[in-house]
Formats: structure tokens, C-alpha cells, sequence
């Protein structure tokens, strides 16, 4: 088993990279809120095989949750995850203090993401990617990386955070990785600890149906293909769409007609009782 560096200190995570830079070694860097499943060590993997040093990061970030109970709630298992990290060849976890990411106290750096932040998550998640783009551009600052991996499964989080890089100069890669989903399709999640077990057993219906609108797109219109998906989740007892959207890739924005653009990826969040679950896929 591999002995991995713990550290805790901005400071000293910064003068980490700045060795890393001199020795000329590549860093990557996968970003988590801990509880740590398949799908975070899929992105571990991924940076252990494109880079020559590997940090990962731990911090459930409070100004990302628009729900205290949410973030009282959200799984903190650092022990767990730490064992699990040592079956990777990661080679650092950064585990700061909230004191130590916000030192002058909970506030947001303000970024315009044209119209990015305003669909979907960032309409029924106030504040969520003010949240997000705050703490991963502080993250980027200290750790330094060459490549930062993020999953598809936060879709329009991946999309926010390629743009936030680009409009901030930032000389970071960013690297999406695929979702990686259970056998029965359900998209691994930290989240996913929440479910009891009848939940859990509809949970899957989520991609199920998400999957089936490719078909279902050849013969029925937008609003047709959304009603329709959203009427069969809604079909168990524990599932509630939230919303569901078809959108353009790129840009994020609801289809009107199927013809409007290349690039298409259906999203949606579900709340399966109390647990708020999120999927995507291409169209
Ligand atoms: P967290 O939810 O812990 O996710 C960390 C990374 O793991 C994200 O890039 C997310 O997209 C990816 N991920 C989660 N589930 C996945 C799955 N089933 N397959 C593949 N990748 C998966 O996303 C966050 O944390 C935070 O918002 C963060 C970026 C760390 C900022 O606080």
C-alpha cells in the first residue's frame, strides 16, 4: 500500500507545486468533496495515467450548498476515503480547513458565465456556481495544476468551469472524464448513500428514461420527448422530476426544435424523497 501525502495548509500545498514545477513534473488534479465512489477514482486514474504527480482535494464546500440542511447532511467520510485513495497511486489529498480557503470569511467571486449559471442547476440551485467557480479557482491558485479532471456527470459544471478557466487566463487543461454508472445505469453519486432500499430500486429509471429519449426523439417533438420522460420517472412513488431539458452542448440553453443545433445532451434533476439526484446524456 502506498503512503499518501497529507496536507492541510494552503502554504504548504502551494510550495509542493512550486517543487513539483521546478523538478518539471506535470501535476494533476482531480477536485472532491470527498465521500469518494468509482466515479472520483475513475478521474484519479485518469490523472495517475496523464500526469507525473496526482492531487486530489477534499472539501465540502459551504458556499456551494443553497440548502443548509444539504450541506449538514452532505456524507463526510475521511477515513474511508483516505483507505481508498491508498488503493490509487495518488500521491497528495490537500484536506483543508474552511478557515484556510476562506480566509477573509464566506464570500463569492463574482464572474459573468453568460448565461451558463442561469438554466437548469443554476436556476434551481441559487448561487450554487458563484459557489463553485469560487473554490475551484482558489483550489486552481494553490495547487497549481497542469490538467484538472472533472466529470461529465456534472455536466453544466464541466461547461462552467471550461469557460471560468478561459475567462480567468488560466494555464490549466481541463479534462472531461465519462460518467461511471452502476450495472443497473444509476450514476454513481455520493449522494446515492441517502436512498433507502426501495428508492434505490427505482433510482435507475432516472437513465433508463434519460436513454430512451434518443429514440424517442426520432418521431416526437421537444416538448413531446420532455413530457413523456418526465411523466415515466414520475411514474414511481420515490421519483420527482425537478426538471428535465434538452439542450444545446455547447451553450447549455433548452431546445426549442431538434433541428437547432449538432450537439444535444438531456439533463435532469430528480429528487428521490429527500436525496436530490442530477444525470446527463448526449442526445
Ligand atoms: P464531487 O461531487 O465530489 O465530484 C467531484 C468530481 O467527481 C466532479 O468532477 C464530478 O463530476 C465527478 N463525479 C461525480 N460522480 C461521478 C461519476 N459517477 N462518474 C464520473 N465522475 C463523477 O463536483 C464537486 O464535487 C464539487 O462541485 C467540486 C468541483 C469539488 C467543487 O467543490
Amino acid at each position: 500500500m502506498k503512503e499518501i501525502q497529507i496536507i492541510t495548509s494552503a502554504h504548504e500545498m502551494k510550495n509542493f507545486a512550486a517543487e513539483c514545477k521546478a523538478q518539471r513534473k506535470t501535476i494533476g488534479f482531480v477536485p472532491t468533496m470527498g465521500a469518494l465512489h468509482i466515479g472520483h477514482i475513475s478521474l484519479i486514474n485518469s490523472s495517475v495515467k496523464n500526469c507525473d504527480v496526482t492531487v486530489v482535494s477534499i472539501f465540502v464546500n459551504p458556499t456551494q450548498f443553497n440548502n443548509p440542511d444539504d450541506l449538514k447532511k452532505y456524507p463526510r467520510t475521511f477515513d474511508t476515503d483516505k483507505a481508498m485513495l491508498e488503493t490509487t497511486a495518488c500521491d497528495v489529498i490537500f484536506f483543508p480547513s474552511i478557515n484556510e480557503m476562506y480566509p477573509d470569511g464566506l464570500i463569492t467571486t463574482q464572474l459573468d458565465l453568460q448565461g451558463l449559471d442561469k438554466v437548469m442547476e443554476g436556476e434551481h440551485r441559487p448561487g450554487h456556481f458563484a459557489g463553485v467557480v469560487t473554490i475551484v479557482k482558489s483550489l486552481f491558485e494553490i495547487v497549481n495544476p497542469d490538467v484538472a479532471f472533472f466529470g461529465e456527470k456534472d455536466f453544466q459544471q464541466l461547461a462552467i468551469i471550461k469557460y471560468m478557466t478561459h475567462a480567468f487566463n488560466m494555464p490549466v487543461e481541463i479534462m472531461p472524464c465519462h460518467t461511471v454508472r452502476e450495472e443497473d445505469g444509476l450514476a454513481f453519486s455520493s449522494r446515492n448513500i441517502h436512498l433507502t432500499p426501495d428508492e434505490r430500486k427505482d433510482a435507475p429509471l432516472i437513465y433508463d428514461t434519460i436513454s430512451q429519449c434518443r429514440n424517442k426523439k426520432l418521431t416526437m417533438t421537444v416538448y413531446e420527448v420532455k413530457a413523456w420522460a418526465t411523466n415515466r420517472i414520475n411514474s414511481s412513488p420515490y421519483l420527482k422530476v425537478e426538471y428535465i431539458e434538452f439542450v444545446n452542448s455547447k451553450t447549455l440553453q433548452p431546445l426549442n426544435n431538434w433541428d437547432e443545433c449538432e450537439e444535444q445532451r438531456v439533463c435532469t434533476a430528480v429528487t428521490v424523497s429527500k436525496t436530490r439526484l442530477i444525470d446527463n446524456t448526449v442526445l
